[in-house]
């Protein structure tokens, strides 16, 4: 066990799970015990390092529920599989911090979180996009420090957001939810780029014109364009929403910065190595009618040095997904992960409808298993 404080649950569980940070809600609780597990979760705010979480997984350890701050690589799953370990659950759907091939040959399942928090992650990007494009912030500060004198015809002229075209980068289930916002709110036409074509956003999107339409508005567009630098040439806003791996390692560097408007907004709440956060701050310096929203950095939870200075940039940190239901959600996700495994459960296969773990009578499966196919797991 590490110097950290660590709270026990169902001490006489007779599986051991640790859980490396405390966790909202109850019910995550209620699934683990249920799984006849002793729960061991660790109270300190603080991020654990590598060899705090191998020491707490000890010698006897069935399953861990972790932190997308932690690196899940070789020396954890390595002691994870010494130690008995069969399930390990990231808090979080991102499982960049895991590798998974290391996990799966270890023979851990690494599960996830999806579909709890699609519409909220995407919820904050719009936030974001509103707080950039009307200066919220800033004019929030303004008013604060009592700079604020009487009306004035110029006073924040911000970016009106209605017939302005968005560019969504990676139209999986949170791009393609924050697209639909967009859409619905403020009535502007998508472009987006994404490996696969999102047949459902765009008849969605062409449905909704219909409706304008028939309500005397104008139409809407949704097209998919060929590259990311198609969409940064003609796009008012652009939000990032792929996966962060080694191909999109910073996908938004100076050059393609230079692509955009130059009174362009740009939002990110994916991960934060997607954007060269350091060409950023140089671009921001230099178009101060360039504006960016970003909810996640590349050094978290670090800023490059300049961007807390920045007053077309908005900030908050990594709290997306942080309303009580998407957490608490994603809490019930994670433990079932680790109770489905133990209990030799089979794998959930639609992800698209992961809902049913959170009600009175959730599915007999692990949710979300992403190396489930490599492993061999059985399915339902
Ligand atoms: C995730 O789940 O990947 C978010 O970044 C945190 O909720």
């Amino acid at each position: 066990m590490s110097s950290k404080e660590w709270q026990i649950h169902n001490p006489d569980g007779s599986k051991r799970v640790i859980v490396t940070k405390l966790l909202p809600g109850k019910r995550w609780l209620e699934v683990l015990r249920a799984a006849n597990c002793r729960i061991e979760v660790c109270t300190s705010p603080d991020i654990l390092t590598v060899e705090e979480i191998k020491t707490a997984i000890g010698d006897r350890c069935d399953g861990v529920i972790g932190q997308l701050t932690e690196a899940w690589d070789e020396t954890l799953f390595a002691a994870l599989a010494a130690a008995g370990g069969k399930a390990y659950s990231n808090y979080a759907v991102g499982y960049n911090n895991v590798n998974t091939a290391v996990a799966t040959r270890h023979g851990i399942p690494v599960g996830n979180t999806p579909g709890v928090l699609t519409e909220t992650t995407a919820e904050m990007a719009v936030a974001l996009t509103v707080s950039a494009a009307r200066r919220v912030v800033e004019a929030d500060t303004f008013m604060r420090a009592g700079h604020y004198h009487g009306w004035l015809p110029t006073l924040f002229l911000g970016n009106l957001l209605k017939g302005s075209t968005v560019g969504v980068i990676g139209a999986g289930r949170i791009g393609a939810a924050y697209a639909r916002m967009m859409v619905e709110g403020f009535k502007l036409n998508v472009v987006y780029y994404d490996l696969y074509q999102s047949k459902a956003l765009e008849s969605y999107i062409a449905d909704y014109s219909e409706f304008l339409q028939a309500h005397g508005e104008a139409p809407v567009t949704c097209t998919r364009l060929a590259s990311v630098e198609d969409v940064l040439k003609v796009a008012d806003i652009v939000s990032l929403h792929p996966v962060l791996d080694a191909t999109t390692h910073h996908l938004m560097n100076q050059e393609r910065l230079g692509l955009m408007k130059e009174n362009a907004i740009l939002i990110n709440a994916s991960r934060g190595p997607v954007i060269d956060e350091a060409a950023l701050v140089a671009h921001c310096q230099q178009y101060p009618d360039f504006r960016a929203g970003l909810d996640v950095f590349e050094d978290e939870p670090a800023m490059k040095p300049g961007l807390a200075e920045l007053a077309n940039v908005v900030i908050v940190p990594h709290i997306a997904s942080a309303t009580g239901w998407t957490r608490e959600g994603m809490a019930t996700l994670a433990a079932s992960n680790v109770a489905g495994i133990l209990n030799g459960y089979p794998v959930w296969q639609d992800q698209n409808n992961i809902l049913p773990f959170l009600g009175d009578h959730p599915p007999k499966a692990a949710p979300s298993i992403v190396n489930a196919k490599e492993l061999g797991l059985p399915t339902a």
